[in-house]
């Protein structure tokens, strides 16, 4: 992928297509939009008066044109990006990501983009870069015909009065960013014959290798030593053995605060049958994404590896395959976490909180100070909320607004439900310390952080309940059906304010 960052005239840029924003409503009589109604013959301002464009948000127009020479360009595209007043920085991912699928559609190879965006430019741009990448993802990765291997790989942005150097960082940025979010929706999009725990721990020590991150596997010997009964549980129906997926960060430099430790804690089911407790036959299939929450955090240790940030930052995934058969376990099975807390499993289907449960104790015992664990964990959030806010919760009120602010500013939507003591009640159980579900049909979603809350002794704690929003079930114009990569921009923020 080729880019470059234009701070004056538009018209230098050696591309087939330009594509610019336009706001609602807007017409082509002054600033840029009247340049290009000139460049164009008047051609904006038509479509403009016939109404058949009106600026509303991924709304597209697609015009050619005799350039007489001025510009190499001859095709404009039209992006609607709605009200001027609500446009706003993380709004240039969406915008240059249509842009690149409507262009691409076209077979154009190359274009510039007139962002108009009045954020910070390194912003701007690392956003237009992440949409220009993060648009071309496709699920078509198994086809033997019939792919779509049309790309964009020139990409010219253009920021009037922007320092050059803030718009080049911004496009490197973002394309790490970009092929980040890919690399996660990539491994959420793989079948679980191929992408078994194994795998996953496979793809992950490749990828540390490449970008320079620590990286150990434990394996089940070792989860055994250390006491995780309860993740290995979940793996006892399976023919895949689990694996703990370990990543490290350490900056050359570290400016953050001495002894803090930020860990980013991941639900890896590779697939997710339910167990012996085991789900109807119908949309089972959709279960390959219950890894979702581990590939989040790989591509996000990806990121940032490459990026540089200068906080040490911890990754693990808890990778493990949930089948039924002879040895796996059975509701009423008791277990004892690495905690040293007793578990009575009362149903198999809740198994992302089970492995969880090790996952987010091993990170505290290895420093963390500050947990963040990510999981497709319940059918109850998508209830809730949709597929348009992921589910959070916390300990820890402040980090939990960190958070949500962080998704604001990524264009990222979290909301937050409640926990606490009385809460808590509703897993405990007869026989043992909890039990991994609540009382029948009541705050699923909270059952399931309450549970995790259990496993995290001094650390300020987060849990983000992605099963609404890591898995698009329809394409948008800036991007396909699939894998959303949800979290990652988000942590991302989060990590580049701990510095
Ligand atoms: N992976 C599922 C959560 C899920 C369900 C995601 C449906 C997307 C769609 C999780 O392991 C699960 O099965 N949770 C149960 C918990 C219940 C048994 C307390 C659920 O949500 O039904
Ligand atoms: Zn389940
Ligand atoms: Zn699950």
């Amino acid at each position: 992928m080729k880019s470059q960052a234009i701070t004056d005239n538009f018209e230098e840029a050696n591309v087939d297509a330009l594509a610019v924003a336009v706001f609602k409503d807007e017409k082509a009589t002054s600033g840029v939009l009247k340049d290009l109604d000139k460049l164009t013959g008047g051609l904006i301002a038509s479509v403009i008066k016939t109404e058949e464009f009106k600026g509303e948000m991924s709304e597209t127009a697609y015009l050619l044109f005799e350039s007489k020479g001025k510009v190499k360009a001859s095709r404009l595209l039209l992006v609607g990006v709605g009200e001027r007043g609500d446009y706003k920085a993380s709004d240039v991912a969406a915008l240059s990501g249509t842009a690149t699928r409507a262009l691409r559609k076209r077979n154009i190879k190359g274009f510039a983009l007139l962002s108009r965006s009045d954020g910070d430019a390194m912003e701007v741009a690392s956003n237009a870069m992440q949409g220009v990448v993060t648009s071309q993802f496709e699920l078509d990765k198994y086809k033997t015909k019939d792919r779509n291997d049309k790309s964009v790989d020139n990409f010219v942005l253009c920021v009037e009065g922007a320092k050059e150097k803030d718009l080049k960082n911004g496009l490197e940025r973002g394309k790490i960013i970009g092929d980040s979010m890919n690399f996660t929706r990539d491994l959420a999009n793989e079948p679980p014959n191929i992408l078994t725990p194994t795998e996953m721990a496979n793809r992950a020590n490749k990828m540390a290798k490449e970008v320079g991150l620590k990286c150990e596997i434990l394996d089940e010997a070792k989860m055994e030593k250390l006491g995780m009964g309860s993740l290995m549980s979940v793996s006892l129906g399976s023919e895949q053995p689990a694996k703990m997926i370990v990543l490290k960060y350490e900056p050359k430099k570290s400016t953050g605060k001495k002894g803090e430790l930020l860990a980013l804690v991941g639900k890896g089911i590779t697939f997710d049958t339910g167990g012996i407790s085991i789900k109807p036959s119908e949309h089972m299939d959709a279960m390959k994404y219950d890894m979702s929450g581990g590939a989040t955090v790989l591509g996000t240790m990806r990121a940032i590896a490459m990026l540089k940030p200068t906080v040490p930052v911890l990754g693990v995934v808890a990778a493990v395959e949930n089948m039924p058969d002879g040895k796996a376990s059975r509701p009423s099975d008791v277990v004892t976490a690495m905690n040293g807390k007793t578990v009575e499993i009362l149903n198999t289907d809740a198994e992302g909180r089970l492995v969880l449960a090790d996952a987010v104790a091993y990170a505290e015992k290895q420093g963390a100070t500050r947990i963040v664990d990510m999981a497709t964990l319940t059918g109850a959030v998508i209830i809730a909320l949709g597929d348009l806010n992921t589910g959070i919760m916390g300990n820890d009120q402040d980090l939990v607004e960190e958070i949500i602010a962080c998704g604001k500013d990524a264009g990222e939507d979290f909301w937050q439900l409640p926990v606490g003591k009385d809460y808590s009640k509703g897993i405990k159980s007869d026989i043992a310390d909890i039990k991994n579900i609540g009382p029948s049909r009541k705050a699923g979603t909270i059952m399931g952080a309450v549970f995790i809350q259990e496993f995290v002794d001094k650390a300020k704690w987060a849990h983000l309940d992605i099963a609404g929003t890591a898995w698009a079930d329809d394409a948008k114009p800036h991007r396909s059906k699939g894998p959303t990569a949800v979290a990652v921009r988000t942590l991302l923020k989060l990590v580049d304010k701990a510095q």
